[in-house]
């Protein structure tokens, strides 16, 4: 607890809160390119669990960055508070009792584990592993297109870093699978790792 400031005790604990909703909280962090498939893969997601009996809601980059973060922009510095930010947001959702899906390119490993340690053992990182290649010739939004002819700086994968998880809870590589399978592989792990009290 930062000077001055002391922390307020909250009537509810964990348990209580997982009684209420059926499950613990959890973070699923999705990191991966550009176009890698994270948003549609996160949203698909919340879907599927949201059915099984989950509550659950998705923290996008792109939404994200529209609000709360809309004062930042792409250099390795904003990016580090884009994901400061987020890791601290994911943690108050996971606290509160809620799967809290993110969906952020979160290229740097330090930010990452800077997030896993704001969300401590409710932390799962889950690498959308999908190659460059892949996710460039896909450019749905014509990002790639437009850093490859200097459009656009500092896009991530072609002239920003990309830092690979070294050892992600799982990783789905959306090149070689599509999106229901990928989703069922998800859901499997969050099933199993987060189980809906019976
Ligand atoms: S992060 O690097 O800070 O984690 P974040 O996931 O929030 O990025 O935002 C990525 C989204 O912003 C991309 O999906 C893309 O639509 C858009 N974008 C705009 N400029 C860039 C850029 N220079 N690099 C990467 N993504 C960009």
């Amino acid at each position: 607890m930062k000077k001055n400031l002391t922390a307020v005790p909250h009537a509810l604990n964990a348990s209580q809160r997982a009684a209420h909703y059926g499950h613990r909280g959890a973070v699923m962090w999705l990191t991966g390119l550009s176009a890698s498939g994270k948003s549609s893969l996160a949203m698909a997601l919340e879907q599927a669990l949201t059915e099984l009996g989950y509550s659950c809601y998705v923290l996008d980059g792109d939404n994200i960055r529209n609000g709360l973060n809309a004062n930042l922009g792409f250099s390795p510095e904003h990016r580090t508070e884009n994901i400061r930010r987020v890791g601290e947001v994911a943690a108050l959702f996971a606290d509160a009792g809620l799967i809290c899906i993110t969906a952020f390119i979160s290229p740097y490993r330090a930010d990452r584990a800077r997030a896993r340690q704001s969300c401590g053992d409710a932390f799962h990182e889950i690498h959308v592993s999908a190659d460059l290649a892949t996710c460039e010739s896909r450019d749905p939004k014509g990002l790639y297109k437009k850093a490859r002819c200097g459009e656009l700086r500092e896009f991530t994968g072609v002239s920003a870093p990309y830092e690979i998880p070294e050892q992600p809870q799982l990783a789905i590589d959306t090149a070689r699978e599509g999106i229901a399978a990928s989703v069922t592989k998800l859901v499997a792990y969050v099933v199993r790792n987060v189980p809906l009290a019976s």
